[in-house]
């Protein structure tokens, strides 16, 4: 059995790679949206559809587990499918399968914390000194996650989000480094202009984002730590199978490359990240 990985695009490579670090011999499925994406600035009810339909797929070819490499539909989709599909969908297909998504892992990353840690006491005045900054798509900023989550656990931290609709789209579109500097620039300048200073550390808050993190990196005043996603997602997943045994994930490591779009090789941007020419199969 595999570990099915899903973004609506290459972004999910991000958290992939990091998955296949950590599990060298596990089987693996990777699978792009490529058709709908991006869904950064989709309605709910459409991110929760086609997360769905991308989970079914997952699971159709093998896997047991799916892992929701997008914070827009770890943000939006998860607990809906959580809630209300995936219980009766595992009856119905008789063995026992999952989807996880990137947020929880992140946001016990930026936190210290782990994810059931008792809320502090509230009530009383909090200087909040950390300053953390969120870069992420439409959807993802709307729904406001980081803010409320990472608010519940560290009221000394305080979370700007800033949301940043073309970046995704012009990663999928391998668009110049000199057009996504100045897009990566434009965003940073606008968070700080709304805090009123530079955040203390930042979150790219959509995985594609990762691709670009040396522009990232340039904008933010030096030094300013980037909290890592894909390994706080590998660590998560880690821990995760080693407490669920029912998903195996594989010894033969096997690489699969799925896209509801157009098959063959991805963009030279995903080709560099990667260290590679990557091609995708259609499914
Ligand atoms: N990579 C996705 C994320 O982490 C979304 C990109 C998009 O399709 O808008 O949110």
């Amino acid at each position: 059995m595999a570990i099915g990985v899903f973004d609506s695009g290459v972004g999910g490579l991000t958290v992939h790679r990091a998955l296949v670090r950590r599990f060298p011999n596990a089987d693996f499925v990777y699978l792009a949206d490529q058709a709908n994406a991006p869904i950064g600035g989709r309605s709910g009810e459409q991110i929760v559809d086609l997360t769905r339909a991308c989970c079914e797929r997952l699971f159709a070819e093998g896997c047991d587990l799916v892992v929701l490499a997008c914070n827009t539909a770890s943000a939006i989709a998860l607990r809906r499918l959580q809630q209300t599909w995936l219980p009766g969908y595992r009856r119905d297909l008789g063995r026992p399968v999952n989807v996880l998504g990137i947020i929880v892992p992140t946001i016990e990353a930026a936190t210290g914390l782990p994810w059931e840690h008792e809320p502090e006491r509230r009530g009383e005045k909090v200087e909040q000194l950390d300053v953390l900054g969120v870069f992420s798509t439409p959807a993802t900023a709307t729904s406001r996650v980081y803010e409320i989550e990472i608010d519940k656990r560290r009221q000394d931290v305080a979370v700007f989000s800033e949301p940043c609709p073309n970046l995704a789209p012009m990663i999928e579109s391998g668009a110049g480094h000199d057009e996504m500097r100045a897009e990566v620039a434009r965003h940073v300048a606008a968070l700080a202009g709304r805090i009123g200073r530079q955040p203390d550390r930042a979150i790219l808050g959509c995985t594609h984002y990762e691709i670009i993190a040396d522009l990232f990196r340039e904008a933010l005043p030096p030094g300013t730590p980037l909290i890592h996603q894909p390994d706080a997602t590998a660590d998560a997943i880690e821990t995760y199978l080693e407490r669920h045994l029912e998903y195996a994930a594989g010894t033969a490591g096997v690489r699969r490359f799925l896209t509801t779009g157009e098959p063959g090789l991805q963009n030279g941007l995903v080709a560099t990240f990667w260290g590679a020419p990557l091609r995708f199969e259609a499914v």
